[in-house]
């Protein structure tokens, strides 16, 4: 197969041939920009294989074309520049072992084949050449291509080899499944299972990123779903973990917590992009499994859970190593996730719903978003009903809204000078033209400043005399 039309797109690409001709090496375009260019995927970071020496490599290509700055790592063989927006990265052709204890790898030079059956999945396996000889042939050694066609996520090797080499790929693989709606192979669930302690070895930042991939996916549910059976969950998210198993009321139709918790996620995922909207969906039951009672009569309650899983983030913030500037946000939207649906239940007060309005602040739709969101009956009566009733809580808080903004309020020229000018004593005429002014304003007549105000009183104000003297 020959992608020579797609990679001749590529800025950099003919100058890397010619370079790699001059210097007498081979050189690849290598890895995800492979996959990413067979999925027809945007994307901005080049991996190119030196089957030589890649810095000294990395150092030609970037004098060709007049870049100053290549930012190198020796023990690694890597060597990289931005190029029209493009992050381009130079790997030498390399062998690694690993050191049990750690994911940092003991590099040596290699073949081209020592390098691709390193790589984690077969779809990340593939390498399209750039010399002459072959120019834009792709070369898959493990049948990347098909796997890519049949949407499955497969190790080159063994799994339990590339796994132990770097236990990120673990995360990597549910990742992919979940960004590329791919399947991942029996023995890839097989092997994370009984590796998953393995993960310990690896940085938390990089598991929450992996992590936090999935939850941006398109479906996130099947990042999770994987991440529960391979029981990867219970290490890296105890918490949401223990969600599976706890029952909930008859009438949500699934009974289970974590079932219902991503139908929330998917849900929420169709409608915002916001990662912490997305968290905030999938902590929102966080604590049901500790504040779970049997009443009878009334069967599971879950007292408090929204204010006892507020209070579980700040330490799984922490120990997640999530961004702090997010903590608030996402306390407040697990607190409050339950107040809409009773404000709509009821006869509420306006200062029920005036305490909505200052408790949520800026972040009110995004409540609303999420108790929509929250909505997981199968009954499409139900679904009806219940979005109603946040159309008539989120119209309530427009009224209450639009009642605060006209009491508080006040014409910038105020009674005195009305008086003032007008030659009137205090009376119902001085309220009358106050009103008039603050009413040009609201309609939009006006603009709401001093200046506007008091053009409009001197324009207005014969008639209204005239019209109070008759
Ligand atoms: N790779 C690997 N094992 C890892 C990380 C990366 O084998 N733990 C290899 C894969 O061949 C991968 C390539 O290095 O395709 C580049 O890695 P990276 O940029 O992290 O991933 P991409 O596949 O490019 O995907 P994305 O950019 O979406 O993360």
């Amino acid at each position: 197969m020959n992608f020579s039309n797609e990679i001749k797109n590529i800025p950099i690409v003919s100058i890397i041939t010619e370079a790699a001709k001059e210097s007498g090496i081979e050189v690849f375009l290598v890895g995800g920009v492979v996959r990413d260019l067979i999925l027809k995927r945007d994307r901005s970071d080049l991996d190119f294989l030196v089957i030589g020496d890649s810095l000294k490599f990395a150092e030609k290509v970037a004098n060709k074309i007049g870049i100053q700055k290549v930012t190198k790592f020796r023990n690694f063989g890597t060597a990289h520049f931005i190029y029209e927006n493009y992050d381009i990265e130079f790997v030498g052709a390399r062998k690694e072992s690993y050191n049990r204890d750690s994911r940092k790898p003991i590099v040596e030079d290699g073949t081209f084949e020592d390098d691709i059956k390193r790589r984690d999945f077969t779809i990340n396996a593939m390498a399209i050449s750039l010399n002459d000889k072959n120019f834009g042939e792709l070369i898959d050694i493990f049948n990347g291509y098909n796997d890519l066609h049949n949407k499955l996520i497969k190790t080159p090797l063994d799994p339990f080899q590339t796994f132990d080499d770097d236990p990120l790929r673990i995360m990597r693989a549910f990742r992919f499944a979940a960004q590329l709606e791919f399947q991942v192979d029996e023995t890839i669930m097989k092997a994370a299972k009984e590796m998953k302690e393995r993960l310990r070895i690896v940085s938390q930042e990089r598991i929450t990123d992996e992590f936090l991939k999935i939850l941006s996916a398109p479906k996130p549910s099947i990042g999770f779903k994987l991440l529960y059976d391979s029981e990867v969950l219970q290490i890296i998210f105890p918490e949401i973990h223990n969600l599976a198993g706890v029952d909930q009321r008859q009438d949500y139709h699934h009974k289970d917590v974590f079932l219902h918790t991503l139908i929330v996620v998917d849900n929420i995922s169709q409608v915002t992009e916001n990662l912490w909207l997305r968290f905030a969906a999938l902590v929102h039951d966080i604590a049901k499994p500790q504040t779970k009672k049997f009443v009878e009569g009334i069967g599971w309650t879950f007292h408090g859970h929204e204010e006892l899983g507020a209070r579980m983030m700040k330490n799984i913030f922490h120990r997640m190593k999530l961004p702090m500037n997010k903590l608030e946000y996402v306390e407040k939207l697990v607190r409050l996730h339950l107040r809409p649906i009773a404000l709509a239940k009821e006869e509420v007060t306006d200062s029920a719903i005036r305490r909505l309005i200052v408790q949520a602040g800026d972040d009110l739709q995004d409540l609303i978003t999420l108790c929509r969101a929250d909505i997981t009956s199968k009954n499409p009566q139900k679904v009806e009903k219940y979005l109603a009733n946040y159309e008539a809580v989120m119209q309530k808080v427009l009224e209450v809204r639009e009642k605060d903004r006209l009491r508080a309020f006040q014409s910038p020229v105020r009674g005195d000078e009305i008086m003032k000018i007008c030659n009137l004593k205090p009376s119902k005429k001085v309220g009358v033209i106050k009103k008039a002014i603050e009413e040009a304003i609201l309609d939009g007549v006006i603009e709401n400043s001093y200046e506007a105000a008091l053009e409009y009183l001197m324009k207005i104000k014969d008639d209204f005399l005239k019209e109070n003297d008759s």
